[in-house]
């Protein structure tokens, strides 16, 4: 079978590994790839954003099932595209993947559906954002750009002038561009967040294990948000009876809602919760795998990842079931100094061989002949253990044996979580 994975990251690697492990024996493309993933799949150097180039390429090289997990080009449509040229796809089509490419969209869902969430308003006028500040005495507040910002569009406002200032900035100084002109105020939520993906054909819904994300650059939660510095799985606040609470309120009513609307989603869903002492309320929805969340889930999956893509594609999800491993994952991490904001690349990038299966890789690229940092977040370190502190310790190890230039990462990524670990 011929595959084409769209992307670049940590997670696109995750997903190459994985179904490299699957029974039936594949050929795959990535695009476009990075160099450290060339042991496993044919990097395709095209511009993703050029559709057209994507879909040309895919005919050419007679791609039997594409996998498209980047939010962008699927919130572009690429899914549409690969699909009317004939070729089988994993990932939502343009309308489904709304549930990400617009907050307000969503929000708006969840009100229509009584799914729990924050509650929330929508403006598109900052006059009469800046006049529902004024009402507001509870802060913080939280405020959203409305479109794709490669995961910086939030704001948490502490005080009404911070509001004020983020509205100014978002709606007038447009500093997430045209995906701030229209935003989302809602209620601040309190509480533990939980990250879980699931396989959907737009009917069927099927959870994968539960994760923790640590979204912020520095130790102790703090800094600026990321694409993510690191994330452990499963996640012990996500209990039995809360992910039954969630299937039931919260998973299922999604999909059923989007079915409803006309806008049936397949790919994998992500839900990003917060654990409130109200229960569980949906923070945000991705319509992909989330980045690095994938690195800690599918390395616990034991079911076949390619037999569960192309059920998803196919709409026969109904009779399948998921199996995880009860063993712990985690995932550091290791990015260039600067990230989120500015970075210097180019540093030889230093991997005894024996911690390379315990890698997925992502700001890499080749110098003379030389693995070197291309990007901010360079590389994930991933251990599976028996317990949740094994694998953060076994994770550090390995982080330690890694050496580049300017290398930076969290040191607590999972600490939090260890106490209560079941
Ligand atoms: P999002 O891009 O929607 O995931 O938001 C980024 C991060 O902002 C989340 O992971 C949360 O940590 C935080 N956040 C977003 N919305 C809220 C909310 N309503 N209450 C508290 N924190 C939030
Ligand atoms: N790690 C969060 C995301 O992929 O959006």
């Amino acid at each position: 079978m011929n595959i084409m994975v769209i992307g670049s990251g940590g997670r696109e690697h995750a997903i190459i590994k994985k179904i490299k492990e699957s029974k039936q024996s594949t050929k795959i493309y990535v695009v476009p790839g990075n160099i450290g993933m060339a042991k496993e799949a044919i990097c395709v150097d095209i511009d993703i954003t050029n559709l057209e180039n994507v879909v040309a390429f895919a005919l050419n090289a007679k791609i039997d099932f594409a996998i498209v997990t980047p939010d962008n080009p699927l919130v572009q449509g690429m899914v549409d595209r690969l699909e009317s040229a004939g070729i089988c796809c994993f990932g939502p089509i343009q309308n489904a993947a709304i549930l990400e490419g617009s907050k307000i969209f969503a929000k708006n869902l969840m009100q229509k559906y009584g799914i729990p969430t924050a509650k929330f308003a929508t403006f598109t006028e900052i006059e009469k954002a800046l006049e529902y500040i004024t009402q507001l005495d509870t802060f913080p507040i939280v405020l959203k750009a409305d479109g794709l910002a490669l995961g910086k569009g939030v704001i948490i406002a502490k005080s009404k002038q911070e509001a004020n200032t983020a509205i100014v900035e978002m709606m007038q100084d447009k500093i997430f561009g045209e995906s701030g002109c229209k935003i989302v105020i809602e209620e601040f939520l309190s509480g533990q967040e939980v990250s879980v993906l699931t396989f959907t054909d737009g009917k069927t819904i099927l959870p994968m294990i539960s994760s923790m994300d640590f979204k912020r650059a520095l130790d102790g939660d703090a800094g600026l948000n990321t694409g993510g510095m690191g994330t452990i799985a499963p996640n012990p606040y996500y209990t039995e009876e809360i992910a039954e609470y969630c299937m039931q309120h919260i998973f299922q009513p999604t999909v059923d809602a989007m079915l409803q609307e006309g806008r049936r989603f397949k790919g994998c869903l992500y839900f990003g919760l917060m654990i409130t002492k109200n229960g569980p309320k949906v923070i945000e929805y991705n319509c992909r795998f989330g980045d690095p969340e994938t690195q800690v889930i599918l390395p616990l999956l034991k079911s076949d990842l390619l037999a569960l893509l192309l059920h998803t594609a196919n709409g026969t999800l109904e009779n399948c079931t998921i199996e995880f491993s009860k063993q712990h994952a985690c995932c550091v991490i290791m990015a260039s100094k600067g990230y989120p904001q500015k970075y210097q690349v180019g540093y030889e990038i230093d991997i005894p061989q024996e911690v390379e299966e315990n890698i997925y890789f992502a700001g890499v690229k080749e110098q003379e002949g030389k693995l070197v940092t291309n990007g901010g977040r360079v590389l994930g370190v991933i251990a599976v253990a028996d317990n949740l502190q094994e694998a953060i310790e076994k994770s550090y190890e390995i982080v330690a044996k890694i050496n580049f230039k300017e290398k930076y990462y969290r040191k607590d990524i999972g600490k939090k979580a260890l106490n209560l670990e079941g």
